[in-house]
């Protein structure tokens, strides 16, 4: 049997397909394990289930280092996991893309629409004693619906929210590291520099890891070379927006509105200002958070445990850097 430290309360079916071989101490609780708990219960273990509230830095790996072969979290993004120690100790990283990927585009999307028409923004109107008249002008908002849309980072999640616009007839820019003629011609985008598809995007939409070169992309540069009509929305990590910088564009009408599922810090703080700004939605980091989407990676995070426990490849391994 694999002695393997879970990092929180999960679906009974992820516990009881783990236990079949594996003995598990489990942090049973809905809330994050502790730091210094997950220092002291990693001693020992063969592997780790976490997730993306734990911080699994070099401190921790040295800490598990002498039995730790896998550590498979439960999200897409890894930021929180140090990969350079994992890939100097040998030590398999797994991860659940995919299985998300639909429901963080639809997210995205759903942003758009709700910061776009104001939706969150006129349902508490309503609900606040604001609706006497029904009135030509009031609550209107910007389209979606043939709009210049730009993604930030075409991987799994950018491609597909390209995919979800077709249908809104958008016209449609993207960055990423290389041009993807292949998934250009699909959905019938174009690429452009990250300054272009600024200058030209009514809605921006971030789905790029964050890492050294995306921590804070979005500042004050980048927002004063975006439209006064502009849309930002970000489920993508906290760390590429720079929320001061942000918090002054949406004040000084810079730019319309933003829509943010990630923040630095999460949770962030009730008085933190962005929370006083009526065209900025903050949600508290559900991108992934369908039913399906969730068991989904539940099941993948434990396959990919097993799979490295066991000394056979993980089917879906992070990518380890070259030492
Ligand atoms: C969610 O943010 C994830 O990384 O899965």
């Amino acid at each position: 049997m694999h002695e393997v430290l879970v990092t929180r309360k999960l679906d009974p079916a992820v516990i009881i397909k783990l236990s079949e071989t594996c003995n598990l101490d489990i942090w049973d609780e809905d809330t994050a394990i502790p730091y210094e708990e997950l220092l002291t219960r990693i001693v020992g273990k063969d592997g780790l289930l976490c997730l993306l509230t734990d911080n699994v830095d070099a401190k921790v790996i040295e800490a598990g280092v002498d039995t730790l072969k896998t550590i498979s979290t439960m999200s897409v993004g890894y930021d929180h996991i140090n990969i350079e120690e994992c890939a100097e100790r040998n030590i398999s990283v797994g991860y659940t893309p995919d299985v998300l990927t639909d429901s963080v585009a639809d997210l995205a999307v759903g942003l758009m629409l709700n910061v776009g028409r104001r939706i969150t923004e006129a349902s508490k109107a309503a609900q606040d004693g604001e609706w006497d008249f029904w009135r030509p002008y009031w609550m209107t908002g910007v389209d979606l619906s043939h709009a210049t849309v730009g993604i930030v980072g075409l991987g799994r999640i950018g491609s597909t929210v390209a995919k979800c616009l077709k249908g809104f007839d958008c016209n449609v820019l993207y960055t990423a590291r290389t041009p993807k003629p292949d998934l250009e011609a699909l959905y019938g985008m174009h690429y452009t520099d990250f300054d272009e598809l600024l200058a030209h995007s009514d809605f921006i939409t971030v789905h790029a890891p964050l890492t050294p070169e995306t921590n804070k992309l979005f500042s004050t540069a980048q927002f004063a070379k975006m439209k006064p009509t502009a849309i930002l929305i970000n489920t993508s990590r906290g760390g590429l927006i720079d929320q001061d910088a942000l918090v002054t564009a949406l004040t000084n009408k810079d730019i319309y509105g933003a829509a943010l599922d990630v923040t630095t810090p999460e949770p962030l703080p009730t008085n933190h200002p962005l929370f006083k700004l009526s065209r900025c939605l903050i949600l508290p980091h559900i991108g992934s958070a369908s039913i399906a989407t969730r068991q989904d990676m539940g099941n993948l995070a434990a396959e990919n445990l097993i799979a490295g426990l066991n000394g056979t490849s993980l089917p879906q391994q992070v990518p380890l850097p070259l030492s």
